[in-house]
């Protein structure tokens, strides 16, 4: 039988729970070419509404087109151009051959290069001579807005993990580039999100730079508990299985409501369960995720230093005042300039998340890693 939980993929109908609102307003903004940027750690759901809200926003309307561009393994700007082609192109043409006309008639002084993929999708690729596009990127950059207005559509470029632009080449001038052409769009709308909350936060809230106020910020939030306690009822349920209340809200709290991991220990929990899960079953479960990662974590930890652990050991143990005289000397923190620097790295390698200043775990099996195997032993 297949398991009811899924988590590293999109999720999408009974697998995707809560975020009303957020769906509700990306819909909209989709629908009015409104730029949306979206930022929240990674695993906690962006893909997973953008690909929700992209489908409900094309079935309402019929002109517009979404395209999504991940930016992952991307490093260069070359890389993005083709990219960036390839898609708008395939989203705005409904058979290869079309695509592949399209990317003929759409350029004057590029020459697109063309193959097709072998697979089953035929997916196009699309390649241009680099020197030709340093000299003309505006064919490229403009390549949605043109085809949009030909062809009587609206378009919406999603690109996930956009502060990886951040470390192209020259980034300020490359996105100063973007930018002036993206705000002349007016069939074009982006919807620009991605993990790293200081890089996004400084690609689009400092006024220095150039996509500041470029769009509407999104922070994606955790699922609150009684939307995972529904859920997880629910999908035992559909697979003729139960879960018990305080059980479902123990897998809450044990992942502290971080929505893939909910979603993995639910996972580990219905295997343990014959008819009815209980909070011994998710213990298990949950000691067994731990005791998977732990090699991770392990190898994490190596990679810290002294007064990055010293600093983290305050934190987990709850310690409100760590720049305190005390606090320092119990936790052999040496000054607040260690604080501040160690504070700095761990955000900076996706460690702890800093949200409005309150500082978190990201990965939260970790923190408890830490606190008890690690710091506990
Ligand atoms: N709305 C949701 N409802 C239930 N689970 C979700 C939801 N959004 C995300 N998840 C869980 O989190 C995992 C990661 O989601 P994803 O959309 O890939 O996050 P991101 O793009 O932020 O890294 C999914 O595979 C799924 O297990
Ligand atoms: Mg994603």
């Amino acid at each position: 039988m297949e398991t009811p939980f899924i988590f590293g993929k999109i999720a999408t109908e009974k697998n995707f729970t809560d975020r009303e609102a957020e769906t509700a307003n990306l819909v909209q903004n989709f629908t009015s070419l409104i730029n949306t940027i979206i930022i929240s750690p990674r695993r906690w759901g962006k893909s997973s509404l953008v690909n929700k809200a992209a489908k409900l926003a094309m079935e309402k309307d019929c002109n517009l087109r979404i395209c999504h561009i991940d930016l992952f393994n991307v490093r260069n700007e070359e890389h993005f151009y083709s990219l960036l082609a390839q898609k708008v192109i395939a989203a705005t043409s409904t058979k290869w051959e079309e695509a592949v006309e399209n990317a003929k008639s759409f350029f004057s002084h590029l020459v697109p290069k063309i193959t097709i993929g072998s697979d089953p999708t035929n997916e196009i690729a699309i390649d241009f001579d680099w020197d030709d596009v340093k000299r003309n990127p505006d064919e490229v950059l403009d390549l949605a807005e043109k085809i949009a207005k030909e062809k009587g559509l609206k378009i919406v470029v999603c690109v996930d993990e956009f502060q990886n632009i951040a470390e192209f080449a020259d980034p300020d001038y490359f996105q100063k580039k973007l930018r002036s052409h993206w705000q002349q769009h007016q069939h074009v709308a982006y919807c620009l999100y991605g993990s790293k909350r200081h890089m996004m936060l400084e690609v689009f809230t400092h006024s220095s730079k150039p996509f500041y106020k470029f769009g509407t910020l999104m922070f994606l939030d955790k699922i609150d508990t009684p939307y995972l306690v529904e859920f997880f009822h629910s999908r035992f349920k559909d697979t003729g299985k139960s879960i018990n209340d305080d059980a479902a809200h123990l897998i809450a709290e044990l992942v502290d409501n971080h929505p893939y991991y909910a979603q993995q220990l639910a996972q580990q929990s219905w295997l343990r369960t014959n008819d009815a899960c209980t909070t011994d079953i998710v213990r298990d479960a949950h000691s067994a995720l731990v005791e998977q990662l732990s090699l991770l974590f392990v190898t994490i930890t190596e990679t810290l230093t002294t007064q990055q652990l010293n600093y983290l050991k305050a934190l987990i143990a709850g310690e409100k005042a760590i720049s305190s005289i005390d606090v320092m000397h119990r936790y052999q923190i040496s000054s607040t300039t260690a604080i501040t620097r160690s504070k700095t790295a761990l955000i900076k390698n996706d460690i702890l998340d800093n949200k409005a200043g309150e500082v978190s775990f990201q990965d939260p099996i970790y923190a408890y890693w830490l606190k008890n195997e690690f710091f506990g032993k």
